[in-house]
């Protein structure tokens, strides 16, 4: 309820000017570090989740925030948990997605194996700023054979619109932050 969402707004520490001038760094580790703020958290993703959890297969965390608390709910919910990795971490063979930083580019990877054909995936990550990165591990997992059919973020940036990238697949995220 609104009580839980306000716990979670009071844990998260905004950092000015980091990692660089003119940035605010929503950082969401105390969030984890308190142990009623953990289970609040997990609890209202999985209250939030923007389908049911009959529509997914697996849960695909992005590395590395997604990965703190993806197979926590995956387990939850009887799910299996997919790593969507930065480039150049996994052994061979991997597919990889490169998507567009403000300065240059990035690119995910997944093992190949990683997707099964038909494979139904929610997404999940701390935040979505540009949602360059959610779009990115989108297309790849596509790319790999499996479909996205949600978005479960923590925070969304407002101003952003990153949303708008990830095109009509529903998605939730629990706090908005300026
Ligand atoms: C942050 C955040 C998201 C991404 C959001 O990760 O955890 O994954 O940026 O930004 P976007 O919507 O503009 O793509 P970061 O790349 O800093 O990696 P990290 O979690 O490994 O620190
Ligand atoms: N916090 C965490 N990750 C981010 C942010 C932020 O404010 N902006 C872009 N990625």
């Amino acid at each position: 309820g609104k009580e839980d969402a306000e716990y979670l707004v009071s844990l998260v520490r905004s950092v000015p000017g980091f990692p660089k001038e003119g940035i605010i760094f929503r950082d969401f580790m105390p969030v984890l570090a308190d142990a009623k703020g953990l289970r609040i958290l997990l609890n209202a993703l999985e209250q939030a989740l923007p389908v049911p959890p009959s529509e997914f297969d697996s849960i695909a965390g992005l590395e590395s925030r997604g990965f703190l608390f993806g197979p926590a709910m995956a387990a939850h919910l009887g799910k299996g948990f997919i790593a969507v990795r930065k480039a150049g971490k996994l052994p061979p063979e991997t597919i990889g997605e490169s998507y567009d930083l403000e300065y240059g580019t990035a690119s995910v990877e997944i093992e190949t194996i990683a997707v099964s054909k038909g494979e139904r995936v929610l997404i999940v990550d701390d935040l979505i700023a540009t949602g360059g990165t959610a779009k990115a591990a989108t297309d790849l997992i596509e790319k790999a054979g499996g479909t996205v059919v949600g978005f479960s973020f923590v925070m969304r940036l407002e101003g952003l619109d990153g949303l708008s990238k990830l095109g009509s697949t529903p998605s939730s995220s629990l706090i908005s932050m300026p």
